[in-house]
C-alpha cells in the first residue's frame, strides 16, 4: 500500500516538502497544492515554481489542479505535461468558502449531471494525451447520500484512482471521517481507492491498511504535521527522539529563512506549523503563546528554543 503526503495549500510546498522527505523518508508520492486553471490560461509563477522538476528533483510529486472548465482543464494538463508530468490530480474537495462557492473544489459536486458533462468534456479533449488523471474528493456537499451518484459519475470516467476524503464539503473539517459512506466508495467504485482523513497514529494507519485492504494508497497530511514521527512510526521504526524532531524544526527554519527575503516572512511559515504541531507539546500553551507574538527571527528561535527545552 504507497503512502501519500496530502496536498496543504500554503503549507506543503516544495522547500517544505524536500525537508520533510529529507528528514523523514517514506512518501512514495507529495501531491501539490492545487494550481489555479482560470479563464486567463496563465499559472502564476509562484504556483510553475513550486512544480518546478529542478524544485523537486528528490520526490515524487503530483501536480493538482482546481477547474470546474474543461478547456481550463485541459489547458492546464497540457502546460504541466510540458514539465513532465505523468499524472496529474483534479481537486474536487477543498472547502475553502471562496473556492467552493464558486462551484470549484468540493463545491464542484453539487451537482453530479454538471459534473458529468465536464468530465465528458475534459477526457474528450486531452483524448490522446498521454496522461494518467487523478481525482481527490469529498463524498459530496451536504448528505453523505450524494456519494451514490457521484460514484457513479466518477466510474463512467478513466481516472487512475481515486482519493477520497470522507467529510462533506459543508463539515469542512469538523466532525468524524463518515466511514459508511467511505465504505460505500470503497465496494462500488471501479477504480484505485485511496483514503484520506484524520490519521494520527501508526495504529490509526494500520486500522485503516486492515478494515480496507484493497486500497492502492493512504493519503496524510494533518498527521504529519502534528508529529512528523508518524512516518517513522507507521514504518516500524519506533519513536523518534525530540531531538531530532527539534533538529529536523531548525533545518526548516533555516530553509526558509534563506528563501525568503523579508525573514519574517520565515517566521510567519513556522507559525503556520505549529498551528499543527502544538498538539505535541501539551502544559506547553504560554510558550506557544509567544511563538505566536514572535516578530522577528531572534524573537522566535528563542520562544522555539524554550518550547524544544
Ligand atoms: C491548510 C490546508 C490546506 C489544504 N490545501 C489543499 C489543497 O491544496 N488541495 C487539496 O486537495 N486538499 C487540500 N487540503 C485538504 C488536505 O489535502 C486533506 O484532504 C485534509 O487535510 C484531510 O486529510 P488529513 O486529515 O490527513 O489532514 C488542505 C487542508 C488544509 C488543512
Amino acid at each position: 500500500m504507497k503512502l501519500y503526503f496530502a496536498p496543504m495549500e500554503g503549507i506543503t510546498l516544495s522547500v517544505f516538502r524536500n525537508m520533510f522527505d529529507a528528514w523523514f523518508p517514506g512518501t512514495d508520492v507529495y501531491f501539490s497544492p492545487f494550481l489555479v486553471a482560470n479563464q486567463t490560461l496563465h499559472f502564476k509563477n509562484k504556483e510553475i515554481r513550486d512544480i518546478l522538476p529542478e524544485n523537486n528533483e528528490r520526490i515524487c510529486l503530483v501536480p493538482q489542479l482546481l477547474t470546474n472548465k474543461a478547456d481550463q482543464f485541459a489547458w492546464g494538463i497540457r502546460e504541466l505535461e510540458t514539465y513532465g508530468y505523468s499524472q496529474i490530480d483534479l481537486n474536487l474537495g477543498c472547502s475553502m468558502p471562496q473556492v467552493a462557492k464558486r462551484g470549484k473544489g468540493a463545491g464542484f459536486l453539487a451537482d453530479p449531471e454538471v459534473l458529468d458533462r465536464f468530465f465528458d468534456d475534459a477526457f474528450e479533449q486531452i483524448r490522446g494525451e498521454n496522461v494518467k488523471i487523478s481525482v481527490k474528493m469529498r463524498i459530496g456537499t451536504k448528505d453523505p447520500a450524494e456519494v451514490r451518484d457521484l460514484v457513479g459519475v466518477v466510474n463512467r470516467y478513466p481516472f487512475c484512482e481515486v482519493i477520497v476524503h470522507p467529510r462533506l464539503m459543508t463539515d469542512l473539517y469538523s466532525g468524524d471521517p463518515d466511514m459508511d459512506a467511505f465504505r460505500y466508495v470503497y465496494d462500488n467504485c471501479v477504480h484505485p481507492v485511496c483514503y484520506n482523513g484524520d490519521i494520527y497514529t501508526a495504529e490509526d494507519y494500520s486500522r485503516i491498511c486492515s478494515e480496507f485492504p484493497r486500497l492502492c494508497a493512504v493519503m496524510i497530511g494533518r498527521g504529519f504535521l502534528r508529529d512528523p514521527g508518524l512516518m517513522r512510526a507507521i514504518r516500524g521504526e519506533g519513536e523518534t527522539p525530540p531531538s531530532y524532531i527539534r533538529d529536523y524544526h531548525d533545518a526548516l527554519f533555516a530553509a526558509y529563512c534563506s528563501l525568503y527575503p523579508d525573514p519574517r516572512q520565515a517566521v510567519t511559515k513556522m507559525k503556520e506549523l505549529w498551528y499543527y504541531m502544538r498538539h505535541r507539546f501539551e502544559g506547553k500553551e504560554r510558550v506557544l503563546k509567544d511563538i505566536k507574538k514572535a516578530a522577528s527571527p531572534a524573537q522566535y528561535r528563542e520562544a522555539a528554543n524554550r518550547m524544544f527545552s
